[in-house]
């Protein structure tokens, strides 16, 4: 078929003609953006730290997981909240699954974290192999939803705030 011959989807052309500014920036950078980079460095220093802690038995270690998994879980909850006011009140993000896709992955990710932390925080859980088990597990599951949050700005366009000088 002629690429001039493809009908345009009416449903995903008047999705397409919506809002996808950001409508949490701070002089035109969007806060999510901002913030996201926190909790996904944390979640991979606390898996870095527990597999150093398996390799050095050094009880420093220990003491450092419940710092990093606990920031981990506090920044995952801030970027958390700002990635909400997005999602609900731009017409533009709410109304893509993608959008969606992403919120679900990242609350996982959330909830996943605070389970590392209240873990440790409680002293209820030996860091080998059950805490480096769940360390993983948020490591894997914070690459899903940063690569959907990529998704959102390099393939819809979300978020990104250019001006007509631009
Ligand atoms: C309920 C939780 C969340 C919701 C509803 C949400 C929603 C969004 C939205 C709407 C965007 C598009 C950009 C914008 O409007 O600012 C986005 C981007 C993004 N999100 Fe989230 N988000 C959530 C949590 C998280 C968390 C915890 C992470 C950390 C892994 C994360 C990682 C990203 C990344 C990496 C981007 C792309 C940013 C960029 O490349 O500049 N999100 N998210």
């Amino acid at each position: 078929m002629e690429t001039s011959e493809i009908q345009e989807n009416p449903v995903i052309s008047k999705i397409e003609e919506k809002d996808v500014t950001s409508a949490v920036a701070v002089a035109g950078h969007p806060l999510h953006a901002m913030t996201v980079h926190f909790p996904i460095a944390l979640v991979f220093i606390t898996l870095a730290i527990d597999v150093l802690y398996w390799w050095t038995g050094d009880q420093f270690w220990l003491r450092s997981g419940v710092w990093s998994s606990g920031g981990a879980f506090l920044m995952g909850v801030a970027a958390g909240l700002v990635g909400t006011v997005e999602l609900l009140s731009v017409a533009g993000i709410r109304e893509r699954v993608a959008s969606w896709a992403h919120a679900i992955a990242a609350m996982m990710l959330i909830a996943i974290a605070g389970l590392n932390w209240g873990l440790r925080v409680t002293d209820s859980i030996d860091i080998v192999p059950h805490g480096l088990l769940v360390s993983t597990l948020a490591a894997v599951v914070t690459g899903m939803a940063g690569w959907h949050g990529g998704k959102l700005i390099f393939d819809h366009g979300i978020g990104l705030m250019v001006s007509p000088k631009d």
